[in-house]
């Protein structure tokens, strides 16, 4: 018998060390136990970090949403499985039963198949935090068409290279976006994305907001009527394990973002075992992830974890500062949540705000509180467990990557004793290793290292959509037979791990992961801009923010520098999206290099982090000169 709830820390030990013993007998008799299955496996693992290639439950048949929806229906059909909170909250809350998701699943999907939708085919969705946005993925998942779900707040640039990347035939967006007090025109960001996307033979337009928009003639077509034309009815399509279940993109060290593909089976077995345990959840809670689907911990921790279990899983299209900065907590008291699950960013922010707008409401349903994305600062863990919790509620702190699939480090809540600033301990079946710089396994505790995984877990990412070459440098070189996951981390004295922060060419920014190069690649448009650096520095909010160091062009010196700083952040904003705009623009009259040319970023994290008397040996530089320059007009940096 597999224990599937673990309920004290002598057990989370025990099953620790049963799952690292023995990883295939235990990752076997979960999936026997707990999943739908239309044929077992004939292998559990097959796996070499150093080709690299892995596979969980080779031979085994299957349709995702079999697990998520069909089984369900008998016991839960009733159920509330999705629970829509609307960002106005006056239009007031869906309550979308097992019964009611199933039938708008099977109609989607018959809506894509129509459209000519097969297996293997690519699909973009580009929705808002609505139901259509989660039945679409299923849909997908039903037909075994892979979906790629780009988050709406990218720009019709960001959007077409990910379109492109993957090929995707059909799009699914809406007809606009209610952010707070604002709208978004998607659609209007879809027509200049598809200029450039050859690959796209249909849009489907979900009517959200009833704007005016231009309909495309034999590419576009509304959603709702096609729908009501649809069957009810659709068989699922038999999968196998490693079947591609969905891409979703990431960025890394080049201006190319990473297509992660993530697979079926193993995917789905540890999404919902970490839903389970992480959230220690029960059957009749009501499960709220503010996270949006377009990140990663929108698809294991709002999608397919909650569904798999059979949970209410409430999806919210607002924002926290709308109408107020209480409206967080006014959802916590309407639906009585009981698992909340935010970013570090968001609690800083409310932080920030009266604690009036926390003290209003009823918060006693909270049995457990989530944060996830960056690192969270002691200060923003006491609050959240000061006036959200009320230090009833145990905070789990998770540590996850898109890469991942699913939460790798965490506490067990009402298990695992809590300490503020820790993610604490590795789940079930995670083995991590911290390496120093020459390759060596820091054992023993209070080290200091680069976070590698030793051993494979279930959900870990397959490939890298198009470029598995990319996947194996970018995850499995840098230490070898592990998976490298650019993050630095500590051990402390009783073997808790505390995330220090990326060590790569990855700033993240209010919880979202940026990566350097794509942003230069927009500066560097420009044509004032000679050449760009960006680095991160602390930002009181959101953890970190942009600093960019931008040498002009002589033809540019004579511009006006306030207009410069606008059109540069206009041009991210563009190519990217406003949340990888640049807080901070110092104009340089060059960028520290080494001898062979490269821009030595280290020194200038150390200036924006304010800390230019200890830059060590700098006269090595090609340029050692620039450096005074630039640490003299930092102060100047706005
Ligand atoms: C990076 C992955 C996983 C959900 C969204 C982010 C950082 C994530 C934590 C945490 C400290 C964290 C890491 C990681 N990160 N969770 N609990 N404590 N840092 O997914 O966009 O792939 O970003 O987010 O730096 O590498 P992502």
């Amino acid at each position: 018998m597999s224990n599937y709830h673990i309920k004290h820390l002598e057990e989370y030990y025990q099953i620790y060390r049963k799952s690292v013993n023995d990883p295939e007998l235990f990752w076997e008799e979960i999936a026997e136990e707990h999943f739908l299955w239309r044929k077992k496996w004939d292998k559990v693992l097959n796996w070499d970090f150093r080709k690299p290639e892995i596979k969980w439950f080779e031979g085994a048949k299957l349709n995702i949403t079999e697990n998520c929806l069909d089984r369900h229906l008998i016991t839960r059909g009733n159920k509330t499985a999705i629970l829509f909170e609307p960002n106005n909250p006056e239009e007031g809350a869906l309550h979308i039963t097992y019964n009611e998701l199933y039938e708008r699943v099977c109609k989607m999907a018959n809506v894509l198949k129509n459209k000519g939708l097969k297996k293997g085919d690519r699909v973009c969705l580009y929705l808002p935090m609505i139901p259509e946005l989660v039945v679409s993925m299923l849909a997908c998942a039903r037909i075994g068409v892979v979906h790629s779900v780009v988050f709406a707040g990218f720009s019709s640039s960001a959007l077409a290279t990910r379109i492109n990347d993957s090929d995707c035939k059909l799009v699914v967006t809406t007809d606009g976006s209610f952010r707070g007090n604002k709208t978004i025109d998607l659609k209007g960001i879809v027509d200049v994305a598809l200029k450039e996307c050859p690959s796209v033979e249909n849009v489907l337009v979900v009517k959200r907001i009833a704007s005016k928009i231009k309909m495309h003639s034999g590419r576009d077509h509304w959603l709702q009527p096609l729908l009501d034309k649809a069957s009810a009815v659709c068989e699922a399509e038999i999968m196998d394990a490693e079947s591609p279940l969905f891409i979703l993109y990431t960025s890394g060290s080049t201006g190319q973002p990473k297509g992660m593909l993530h697979t079926t089976a193993g995917y789905m077995i540890y999404a919902a075992y970490t839903f389970k345990n992480v959230f220690q959840y029960k059957e009749n809670d009501i499960y709220w992830c503010s996270a949006d689907i377009g990140w990663i911990t929108g698809h294991s921790y709002i999608a397919y974890g909650p569904l798999a279990n059979g949970a209410t899983s409430v999806l919210f299209e607002g924002v926290p500062s709308y109408p107020d900065y209480g409206r967080f907590w006014e959802v916590v008291q309407k639906h009585k949540v009981t698992q909340f699950y935010t970013a570090p960013t968001a609690i800083r922010a409310l932080a920030k705000e009266d604690l009036s707008y926390v003290e209003k409401y009823d918060l006693s349903s909270l049995k457990v509180l989530g944060t996830v994305g960056e690192p969270i600062n002691e200060e923003a863990w006491h609050w959240y467990d000061d006036n959200v919790g009320k230090n009833k509620a145990p905070i789990v702190d998770t540590f996850f990557q898109t890469e991942n699939g699913g939460i790798m480090l965490t506490p067990i809540p009402y298990v695992t004793p809590t300490k503020p600033t820790y993610a604490t301990l590795p789940f079930i079946g995670i083995q991590p290793a911290l390496m120093d710089e020459n390759g060596n396994e820091l054992k023993g505790n209070q080290v200091e290292g680069r976070l590698c995984i030793k051993f494979p877990w279930p959900s870990i990412a397959r490939s890298i959509w198009g470029n598995h070459e990319r996947y194996k440098n970018t995850y499995f070189s840098a230490f070898d037979n592990k998976y490298f996951t650019g993050d630095g981390a500590l051990r402390d004295e009783v073997g808790y791990y505390r995330i220090t922060g990326r060590v790569d060419d990855v700033i993240i920014v209010a919880g979202h992961n940026l990566g350097t190069a794509p942003i230069e690649d927009a500066i560097n448009e420009h044509p004032a801009v000679a050449e760009s650096a960006i680095v991160g520095y602390p930002h009181e909010i959101k953890g970190n923010a942009l600093y960019g160091y931008i040498t002009l062009k002589s033809a540019g010196e004579d511009r006006n520098h306030g207009n410069l700083r606008k059109e540069i952040n206009q041009l991210i904003a563009e190519r990217i999206g406003p949340i990888a705009k640049l807080e901070k623009i110092q104009f340089t009259e060059g960028l520290p290099k080494t001898r062979s040319g490269k821009i030595m970023r280290r020194i200038l994290r150390k200036i924006a982090h304010n800390e230019s008397d200890n830059l060590g040996d700098i006269s090595t530089l090609l340029n050692p000169e620039v450096v005074a320059r630039i640490i003299d007009n930092a102060l100047i940096a706005v």
